[in-house]
């Protein structure tokens, strides 16, 4: 037997790195995973807990998470298994019967799905959940294995708590909310139909009622034979009990409730008798149709639907679909947590934010913010290397979000199209910072010419115009002295009072902007568009002569100025003295002259950097400060006061690696995997398999601490400067180059990568113990120029690349 691979007192992960093992359920926070396609998703935790939504989880909340509650992660998508000779009873997903004694538990999460697996009572017990490839629903497949010697005779109970829309609603108005609500059991679909019978779908706080009807019918149903139901959750739980000893399980009857208002539940009784050593293989299967269906059964297709073989085959399609999906990026380098988190969780992880965005978990519950413009252009960096398609359908939408002078939105909601302007000062510059990247994945030169109509406006303009004037918006908005008024906030979210009246400035605002500017260079030079070519050179080389008169602080750059002139982000200071953001991105726009960009990150290494990443400012602020803003009013040493924000200290490895630092940028990007941030567990508490937000810094008592896993700019820009810069498969316009950025250590590495319709494969080899630098290059054994190539010149779909260092 091979050792567990990175494991921890909870968990391991599979030989072949696809699924991640917890083999205690007892964690020190529920571990996540998400299940979704186009039209149906939800998370699921290694207790079966999370909830399940379609479109977005604000306005088309499918069913219940209760927030802040104790215990955690209730309610969840729950079959209990009942004894019928003894009486006992308990859950395949551990909760909610946390409490019975369990001879075996293990839970795997893998790409789309959960499995879990019990034993109790020497019952055996599997149960996998997942959302089909794309099917409107989800499918919990269940097997039960009888271990005893005698025939065992068991009743189910598989139930869920529904909410079926506005899921903030539900919050702040559940006892009017529960007027509209029907549950009842439709015996040709053997199925429970559920719906409600109005949609809230503002979020405003408001007494005005809107008049519109939830547009689905949601069906719940098993493939065992039915033999009892509950659509009302209090006569199925019971006066003064929970969803951990339902009345209707102990007592062995359902009482077929059906209801028009109260708290709905979807709940079903099945019976199974097990001889000795024989299993049962059924499944739960819940979808929703809309109304508009005349057939809705056969829109579910819900007769094959109904079928266990129908369902394996599924998930058969869905494992695939990840097969595929990962494919598209494959690396071997002597490094094992490197190509572990290269191969799987990282791309996986960026699958995730692509589509949940920073909304759809269980740190972001998804009630509050949509999908950020500033997220959306990032997030595609993953999912584009392997689903154009997607991306560019999703840039096309997120554009119409951007009003005619450039500025845009800062988040919208998908179902509702409406959004909120908040004039953070960077958000409109992703735009082409996420075109431009889309691009060099593509080449698809084809969406410039698109056209898509401005925000609130009848005017419309091409894709190109809009990137442009996303940029020239930002110039338009340069104080007096040339640096961006920073608004009310940047990629900083809570510098939000620096600059309200419009003259407070944003230095790493600066180098963002230069950096676009140089970033959408080589697509001017190719549009032929002479007059931006000459508009945004010239802002450029004003841009570096503008910080670096006004913005240098003696050691590094300063991160602000304040409406009143004063800056923010200086030696001088008490607290918030140096802030990541200016000293990496002061390297990674190019503004930053060597010596003092040497300087700046040589600051950053003092100051900043910690055993598990890098420190987003230093010392956190302790006093609030008014016109900094709400960084100042946030504990010190969590969140974006002080803590290691993994998307920014992420840049700070960017950084290292374009100064040529390239040891310690490796050495930093190896320490930020989670696989090695996690190692303390029981400090650490969030999931190891994937990057969290933040973790806590010395400044708080908890240092070490993970929160608000999942859905991180992280993910993608780990993803992305691991194989772009360290393993440096860089892409741009005119094709991709090979730029390795190593540890002087690896003699030899791997990579294979889909690119523009070919397969890249590519090897490495570093016979002198370099950093960088490619002296040799063949391809398909022609010796050729280390440089930029250009895949469509090439005949074949493999292109097999040895280049030596
Ligand atoms: C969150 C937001 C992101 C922001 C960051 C720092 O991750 O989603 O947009 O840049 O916090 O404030």
């Amino acid at each position: 037997m091979p050792a567990p691979l990175f494991p921890t007192k909870y968990s391991h992960f599979s030989d072949d790195l696809r699924e991640f093992v917890i083999t205690d359920p007892r964690t020190p926070r529920p571990w996540f995973n998400y299940m979704w396609n186009d039209r149906y998703a939800g998370l699921i935790s290694h207790t079966g807990g999370g909830f399940s939504f379609a479109e977005t989880p604000r306005d088309n909340r499918l069913t219940r998470m209760r927030y802040n509650c104790l215990p955690w992660d209730r309610p969840g998508r729950y079959v209990l298994v009942k004894d019928t000779e003894s009486g006992k009873y308990w859950s395949l997903s551990w909760a909610p019967t946390i409490d019975r004694t369990y001879t075996a538990y293990e839970c795997r999460h893998g790409q789309g799905y959960t499995k879990i697996k019990t034993e109790v009572e020497e019952i055996a017990g599997e149960i996998t959940y997942f959302v089909p490839v794309d099917y409107p629903g989800e499918v919990w497949r269940i097997r039960l294995t009888n271990r005893s010697a005698r025939p065992r005779s068991l009743q189910l109970y598989a139930f869920v708590e529904l909410m079926m829309g506005n899921a903030l609603n539900d919050i702040i108005n559940q006892p009017n909310d529960k007027h509209f609500t029907d549950v009842h059991f439709d015996p040709t679909a053997q199925a429970l139909r559920c719906t409600r019978r109005y949609w809230v779908l503002n979020k405003k706080v408001s007494v005005s009622q809107p008049n519109l009807e939830w547009p689905y019918h949601l069906y719940f149903t098993m493939t065992t034979p039915i033999t009892g139901f509950d659509g009302s959750l209090d006569a199925f739980i019971g006066r003064w009990r929970s969803e951990a000893n339902p009345e209707c399980v102990e007592s062995g009857k359902m009482k077929n409730t059906e209801i028009t208002a109260g708290d709905p539940v979807a709940a079903l009784q099945s019976e199974v008798t097990l001889p000795p050593g024989a299993s049962v293989d059924l499944a739960v299967l819940m979808a929703i149709a809309p109304k508009t269906e005349t057939d809705p059964l056969s829109y579910l297709n819900w007769k094959a639907m109904r079928n266990v073989e129908t369902l394996d085959d599924e998930f058969q399609r869905l494992r695939n679909k990840w097969d595929d999906y990962l494919r598209a990026v494959k690396v071997q380098t002597p490094d094992a947590d490197v190509n572990a988190m290269l191969n799987v969780w990282n791309p996986y992880q960026a699958a995730v934010t692509f589509d949940m965005a920073r909304n759809s978990g269980y740190y972001h519950g998804g009630l509050l913010f949509g999908t950020g413009i500033r997220d959306q252009f990032q997030d595609i960096l993953g999912t584009v290397i392997v689903e154009s398609n997607r991306v560019r359908a999703r840039l096309l939408n997120a554009l119409r979000y951007q009003f005619r002078d450039g500025s845009t939105l800062h988040n919208f909601f998908k179902l509702a199209d409406t959004g909120e302007k908040t004039n953070h000062s960077d958000t409109p510059l992703w735009i082409p910072f996420g075109i431009m990247e889309y691009l060099n994945e593509t080449g698809d030169h084809g969406i410039l010419d698109e056209v898509v109509a401005y925000h609130q406006s009848d005017e419309t303009g091409t894709v190109y115009e809009h990137l442009v004037r996303a940029i020239d918006y930002a110039l338009a908005n340069l104080t007096d002295r040339g640096i961006p008024k920073i608004w009310n906030g940047d990629w900083n979210d809570t510098l939000d009072k620096i600059g309200p009246e419009g003259k407070g400035e944003t230095v790493w605002g600066a180098f963002f902007l230069a950096y676009n500017l140089r970033k959408v260079m080589p697509l001017l030079r190719l549009r032929r568009d002479v007059q931006a070519q000459e508009r945004f050179a010239a802002a450029y080389e004003q841009l570096r002569t503008n910080v670096n008169k006004h913005c240098w602080d003696g050691d590094w750059y300063i991160r602000a100025f304040r409406d009143d002139g004063t800056p923010v982000g200086v030696a001088a200071h008490d607290q918030g003295n140096i802030f990541i953001n200016a000293q990496t991105w002061c390297v990674i726009s190019g503004l930053a002259p060597k010596e003092r960009g040497d300087k700046a990150l040589e600051s950053l290494k003092k100051l900043l950097v910690r055993p598990k990443g890098v420190q987003i400012c230093w010392p956190s602020y302790t006093r609030v400060e008014e016109n900094v803003g709400l960084i100042s009013r946030c504990v010190p040493g969590k969140k974006e006061n002080g803590a290691i924000f993994n998307h920014a200290s992420s840049w700070a490895v960017l950084s290292l690696l374009l100064n040529g630092d390239i040891e310690t940028g490796c050495d930093i990007y190896k320490r930020m995997l989670p696989l090695n941030s996690a190692k303390d567990i029981d400090r650490y508490e969030v999931e190891p398999y994937v990057f969290a937000e933040y973790i806590t810094s010395p400044d708080h008592p908890t240092e070490g601490q993970a929160s608000h896993s999942w859905l991180t700019g992280t993910a993608v820009w780990m993803f992305r400067i691991g194989l772009d810069h360290i393993l440096g498969l860089r892409t741009e316009l005119a094709g991709i180059s090979i730029d390795p950025h190593i540890p002087a250590a690896w003699k030899e590495y791997r990579v294979e990568r889909r690119f523009r319709g070919k397969r890249l494969m590519v090897h490495v080899m570093n016979p002198k113990g370099k950093n960088s630098g490619i002296t040799r290059m063949t391809i398909n054994g022609v010796e050729v120029s280390p440089g930029i190539i250009d895949v469509g010149s090439f005949a074949g779909d493999v292109l097999q690349i040895e280049a030596t260092m």
